[in-house]
C-alpha cells in the first residue's frame, strides 16, 4: 500500500529510570486506516500515545504526525487531532453539554457539532448532568465525544472500550468504522484485548515490553484464528473460537512472558 502516512515513529524510545517503557519503536499509520495497538498491561501503549500526542518527550527517536513540519503545540494541530488518554479530562462541575461546548469552541467547530456528537454517543439522557456525577461508562462516552466533536482527521484513543458495556463496545466499533470509511478519519486505538479490535482494525500491531513484536493485517488475523481444521474441532474448541478465545491465546502466546 502506498497510502500517505499520518503517524510515523522512528526509533521511538522512552525510559523511566531502569524501565524501558518504549524501545526503538517504528510505526506507520496510514491515512484512513484503523490501526490497533495491542499489548498487555505495562506494554508501553499509553507511553507511546503520549509521545505521539506531544504530551511527553521521547528520550530518543522521533514522531511525525501529518508530516515533518507539523507542530503538536500549534492550535491548528490540536484541531486536526482528537484524543483520549487513560483518565477522563472533563470539568466535573460543568455538564456534559457545557464540557463539549467548551471544547468545540476552542477547536473552532460549529455549534451544531455538540448536539450531533451527544446523539452519536448516546449521551442525550445525561446531557445536562454534571460530568463529575456520571457513571464510569458515561464518563468514557463523554471523553470519546470530546475526542470527536471537532471532526478531527486523526483520532488517537487509548483503550476507548474501557468501562463500556458490550453493546457500547459494539457501538463505538461501528462509529469508528464509519468515521474511517465515510470521512477518511485515521484512527490509532490501543487495547489489551485482541478480539475487541480483531473485527475493527485494518492492521494490528502487537507491542510487548515496549517493542513492536508483530504486525497483523486482516488476512494474518484470519489465519491466526484458523488454528485447527474444522473436522478436528472439539465442541470446546468451537466454543472458544466463537468467543474469540482462540485469537486471545494467539496473542498471549506472542507475549507469554506475562505482564511486568
Ligand atoms: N510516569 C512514569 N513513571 C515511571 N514509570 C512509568 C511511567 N509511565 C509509565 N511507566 C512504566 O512504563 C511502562 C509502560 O507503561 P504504559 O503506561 O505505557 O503501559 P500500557 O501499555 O499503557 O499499560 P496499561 O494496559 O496498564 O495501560 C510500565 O512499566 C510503566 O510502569
Ligand atoms: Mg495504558
Amino acid at each position: 500500500m502506498t497510502s500517505e502516512a499520518v503517524v510515523t515513529t522512528r526509533g521511538l524510545t522512552k525510559r523511566y529510570g531502569s524501565v524501558v517503557a518504549v524501545a526503538d519503536l517504528d510505526l506507520e499509520v496510514r491515512k484512513g486506516e484503523i490501526y490497533a495497538f495491542l499489548g498487555r498491561n505495562g506494554a508501553g501503549k499509553t507511553t507511546t500515545i503520549r509521545m505521539i500526542l506531544g504530551l511527553i518527550r521521547p528520550d530518543a527517536g522521533e514522531v511525525r504526525v501529518f508530516g515533518p513540519t507539523a507542530d503538536s503545540a500549534h492550535p491548528e494541530w490540536l484541531r486536526r487531532v482528537g484524543s483520549l488518554v487513560e483518565t477522563a479530562t472533563a470539568y466535573p462541575n460543568l455538564t456534559v453539554r457545557e464540557n463539549l461546548d467548551l471544547h468545540r469552541r476552542y477547536t473552532g467547530a460549529p455549534a451544531r457539532a455538540v448536539p450531533d456528537v451527544i446523539e452519536q454517543l448516546g449521551l442525550a439522557p445525561v446531557a445536562d448532568r454534571r460530568a463529575g456525577q456520571l457513571s464510569l461508562g458515561n464518563k468514557q462516552r463523554l471523553s470519546l465525544a470530546r475526542a470527536l466533536v471537532h471532526a478531527p482527521a486523526l483520532l488517537v484513543l487509548d483503550e476507548p472500550a474501557n468501562a463500556l458495556d458490550p453493546a457500547g463496545i459494539v457501538e463505538i466499533r461501528q462509529l469508528l468504522r464509519s468515521l474511517a470509511d465515510g470521512h477518511g478519519t485515521t484512527v490509532f486505538v490501543s487495547s489489551h484485548i485482541l478480539v475487541e479490535v480483531a473485527h475493527l482494525a485494518d492492521r494490528i500491531g502487537i507491542v510487548h515490553a515496549g517493542r513492536l513484536i508483530e504486525e497483523l493485517d486482516r488476512e494474518a488475523l484470519i489465519a491466526a484464528a484458523r488454528t485447527f481444521s474444522a473436522e478436528q474441532l472439539t465442541d470446546q474448541q468451537r466454543a472458544d473460537a466463537l468467543l474469540g478465545l482462540e485469537l486471545e491465546r494467539y496473542f498471549l502466546a506472542r507475549t507469554d512472558e506475562g505482564p511486568r
